[in-house]
């Protein structure tokens, strides 16, 4: 693909780019909980803006349920965004109020050299995930706003997607790849090519179904898979286990089995796992053995027999890839388990990437200087997209394009 810095090469001075972010951050109401994502975006940006070009951004934030645009949904308004990005730029971002309506070409007229200016939430815009006629008109109105301008996709987070501001749009303009976007890729691809061994991957978060491709693909091909978060219920009860109240996917009961029977050796479960009388941050709590877990009671964390195995394996590991939360570590009484995974991962001697999202988030909440990892991917769905071997429309289309 295209790089940024063949596109500064080329001049931007006085130039339009229309530039796509991922800075779907997590929000408590209003206030921005993790600005991780807009934080990885400031190099693609500063850049750009120090070479003189108008920089024009596309970014969307939730997945609004009835796309509206003019901001009748507050809570998929990008103004916390626009406020965070500025004090961290130290300048004035303008909002617009729609995508490519009126407001739009006003503020991407407005723009001055060096100068940056934020549309509305794109997936306020229903075109944005239509059909694939809609999108490329959409993506030829986004063009519009940009006259003689480039694209540059730093939105690594959501190349996964098909969508008129990440695909589409980037057969209407000269497309680049943004920094954040090359180096993400580069360090995915060490991981899907020959990774130092041993290569430990940790699996967590609640479903065994979203994870199922991204097991099956990197399975075969590591040396431990360490399995935490709600999704290890099914795998115990495929092991034999009562698991309760636990979350369970009486569906992927089979498939549980079928891998844990090819890759004995290769899968790791918890041995122990925090419960709960109920779903809430209140409730009576104990620390029980997997094969212990009371009737009626649900595994909200993993407990310290598990954190201290797991870790063992990974002081030991030359690589690790980590995706997804050990427990419910948004409430204090179940965060002990994704905190001392995130520890053990910092302590490894390891090259260690993080997948994006909540596991990412969990860093930054626990304190955790991000210099201990080898990288934190801004991707959740994109980074074990790219694990499964799936072409991500966003990058292939660079690709194509160059
Ligand atoms: C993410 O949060 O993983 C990206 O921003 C993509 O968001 P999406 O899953 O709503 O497309």
């Amino acid at each position: 693909m295209k790089t940024l810095d063949d596109l500064i090469a080329e001049g931007v001075q006085d130039r339009f780019v229309l530039l796509r972010a991922d800075f779907n951050v997590p929000l408590d109401g209003y206030t921005i909980t993790d600005d991780g994502r807009i934080r990885a975006a400031l190099p693609t940006i500063t850049k750009l803006v120090g070479a003189g070009a108008k920089v024009l951004v596309m970014a969307h934030l939730g997945r609004p349920k009835d796309p509206e645009p003019l901001g009748r949904d507050r809570r998929a308004s990008l103004s916390p965004v626009a406020a965070r990005l500025g004090e961290l730029l130290d300048q004035r971002v303008s909002l617009a109020e729609d995508v490519v309506g009126q407001s739009a070409h006003d503020v991407a007229g407005a723009l001055m050299p060096g100068g940056i200016g934020l549309l509305a939430n794109v997936r306020c815009e229903p075109r944005e995930t239509g059909t694939p006629s809609e999108r490329d008109a959409l993506a030829t109105e986004l063009a519009e706003l940009v006259p003689g301008g480039a694209f540059v996709s730093d939105g690594f987070g959501v190349v996964h997607r098909e969508q008129a501001s990440v695909y589409e749009i980037a057969r209407k303009l000269p497309a680049y790849g943004g920094d954040l976007v090359a180096r993400e890729t580069e360090v995915l691809r060490r991981l899907t090519g020959d990774p130092a061994r041993p290569y430990v991957v940790i699996l967590g978060g609640s479903k065994v179904s979203d994870k199922l491709a991204v097991l099956t693909n990197l399975l075969p091909k590591v040396d431990t898979l360490l399995v935490g978060g709600a999704m290890c219920f099914t795998f115990l009860v495929a092991q034999g286990h009562d698991v309760g109240g636990s979350k369970l996917e009486s569906d992927q009961i089979d498939t549980c089995r079928d891998l844990l029977g090819k890759y004995a050796d290769t899968l790791v479960l918890p041995s122990d796992v925090v419960v709960a009388s109920e779903f809430s941050a209140d409730a009576d709590t104990r620390t029980v053995s997997v094969s212990e877990i009371p009737e009626g009671w649900m595994g909200l964390d993993v407990g310290p027999e598990t954190v201290s195995a797991f870790g063992s394996r990974l002081a030991d590991a030359a690589t690790v890839f980590w995706n997804g939360p050990m427990g419910v570590f948004e409430m204090a009484p179940f965060a002990a388990g994704t905190t001392g995974v995130a520890e053990a991962v910092a302590d490894s001697p390891a090259f260690s990437v993080i997948g994006g999202g909540d596991s990412a988030s969990a860093i930054r909440a626990a304190g955790l200087d991000e210099e201990r990892f080898g990288h934190i991917s801004t991707g959740g769905g994109a980074s074990l997209e790219f694990l499964e071997g799936k072409e991500l429309p966003g990058i292939a289309v660079l690709e194509e394009e160059a």
